[in-house]
C-alpha cells in the first residue's frame, strides 16, 4: 500500500551534503518503485548553521524536525569551527538534536557484505558471517553529565559519567527487545572493575535480562571488548553498551565491515527518529566526489525500517548496497589494492540502478 511520509533534511558540513544526495536519489528510487511519496524539507544543521544563524541548531531547524516523521542526517563539523565555543560547537547541535527528541538508543548495525570480504583489513575467516548490532546509548553518560566544564580559572577540566537506572534500563530493553529478533544474545559492555556508574550498569541490565529469559546475556569490561571485537567478532550478536564507549567501539566495528564508510545508525526512543551515518563530516575529502555514500544510502534504509515499518523497502536498500560491492564498485575508503575507485555520484547512481 502506498504511503505518505515528511521527512527533515539535514545535510550539514563536509561531505555530508555530497553523501545525503545519494541517500535522496536512493530513497526516490524507493518512492518510485513502491508508490510512495516522500516530502522532503530541508534545514540548516552543524557548521553551515552556525555561520548563517550563529547556532548549530536553530530552532527553525527543530521546528522542521517536529513536523516531520523522521529526520535525516549527513555530518556536521570540520577544522573551520574548531575554535568556537564548546557550546555552540557543530557537535553541540548534534548532541542538542539527539536530545531534544529523546533518541536514547542508537542503533550501529555492523556486517559484512559479501562483496567486501576481502576488503577489510582483517582477514577473511575472522569476519566471515560476521553481524552485529551495537545498541548504544545516546542522551546520557559522559557526554551529558553534570558537573561539566573547565574549572578553577581554566585549570582543571570535569566531565561526569552519570546513568541512572531508569535510563539503564530503557535502553536495555531496547537491545533485549531487538536481541529477540536475532541470535536472542546480549553482550553488555562496561568498565564496572572501575567506574561506579557501570556497576549500577551491570546490575540493572541483569536485573533487567530477567524479563527477557530467552535472551543469553554476557557482560565484558570495555578494553576486553574492544580486543574481542578484531580478535573474534563473530562471537558477537547484540553489544548494548554506554554513550562514549559506544562510540569508541562503533568506529572500531566499522573496520570489520572495510569501512566506516558503510556504517549507518538509528537514533530512535523517541516519537521522531533520526537516522545518520556513523561517519563524520571529512572535511579533507568534502566537495572532491570521493566519499563513500553507502552509510548515509543504508541509514535512509534504517529509517525506512524503523521509522516506517517500511520493511521490503528497507530490504530493498539493503539489497541494492550489496549487489553493487558484489558487482565490485568502490569508493576510495573500501578499495583493495588495484581495483577501480568510483566516486561517491557514481556509487549512488550503481545503488540507485540496482534498486530499480
Ligand atoms: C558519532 C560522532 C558524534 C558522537 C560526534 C560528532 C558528536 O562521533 O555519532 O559517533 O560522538 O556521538
Ligand atoms: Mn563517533
Amino acid at each position: 500500500m502506498a504511503k505518505k511520509f515528511k521527512i527533515a533534511v539535514l545535510p550539514g558540513d563536509g561531505i555530508g551534503p555530497e553523501v545525503m544526495n545519494q541517500g535522496l536519489r536512493a530513497l526516490d528510487a524507493i518512492a518510485e518503485k513502491y508508490g510512495h511519496e516522500f516530502e522532503t524539507t530541508e534545514a540548516l544543521f552543524g557548521g553551515i548553521a552556525i555561520d548563517k544563524t550563529g547556532q548549530p541548531l536553530p530552532k527553525e531547524t527543530i521546528e522542521i524536525c517536529k513536523q516531520s516523521d523522521a529526520i535525516l542526517g549527513g555530518a556536521v563539523g570540520g577544522p573551520k569551527w574548531d575554535n568556537v565555543e564548546q557550546n555552540i560547537r557543530p557537535e553541540a547541535g548534534l548532541l542538542g538534536l539527539r536530545k531534544t527528541f529523546g533518541l536514547y538508543a542508537n542503533l550501529r548495525p555492523v556486517k559484512l557484505y559479501p562483496g567486501l570480504i576481502d576488503n577489510s583489513t582483517l582477514k577473511r575467516e575472522v569476519i566471515e558471517g560476521m553481524d552485529i548490532m551495537i545498541v548504544r546509548e545516546l542522551t546520557g553518560g559522559i557526554y551529558f553529565g553534570q558537573p561539566k566544564g573547565v574549572m578553577e580559572s581554566g585549570t582543571k577540566g570535569v566531565n561526569t559519567m552519570v546513568y541512572t537506572v531508569d535510563e539503564i534500563e530503557r535502553v536495555a530493553k531496547t537491545a533485549f527487545g531487538i536481541a529477540m529478533m536475532r541470535k536472542k544474545r546480549v553482550c553488555s559492555v562496561d568498565k564496572s572493575n572501575v567506574l561506579e556508574v557501570s556497576k549500577l550498569w551491570r546490575n540493572t541490565v541483569e536485573r533487567l535480562a530477567k524479563q527477557f529469559p530467552e535472551v543469553g546475556l554476557s557482560h565484558l569490561y570495555v578494553d576486553n571488548a574492544a580486543m574481542q571485537l578484531v580478535r573474534n567478532p563473530k562471537q558477537f550478536d547484540v553489544i548494548l553498551t554506554g554513550n562514549m564507549f559506544g562510540d569508541i567501539l562503533s568506529d572500531e566495528a566499522s573496520m570489520l565491515s572495510g569501512s566506516l564508510g558503510m556504517l549507518p545508525s538509528a537514533g530512535i526512543g523517541g516519537k521522531i527518529g533520526f537516522f545518520e551515518p556513523v561517519h563524520g563530516s571529512a572535511p579533507d575529502i568534502a566537495g572532491q566526489n570521493k566519499a563513500n555514500p553507502c552509510a548515509m544510502v543504508c541509514s535512509v534504509g534504517m529509517m525506512l525500517k524503523y521509522a516506517f515499518d517500511l520493511n521490503e523497502e528497507h530490504e530493498a536498500i539493503d539489497n541494492a548496497v550489496s549487489a553493487v560491492l558484489e558487482k565490485g564498485f568502490r569508493c576510495a575508503d573500501i578499495a583493495a589494492e588495484g581495483e577501480k575507485v568510483v566516486g561517491t555520484k557514481e556509487m549512488g547512481k550503481a545503488i540507485v540502478e540496482e534498486i530499480k
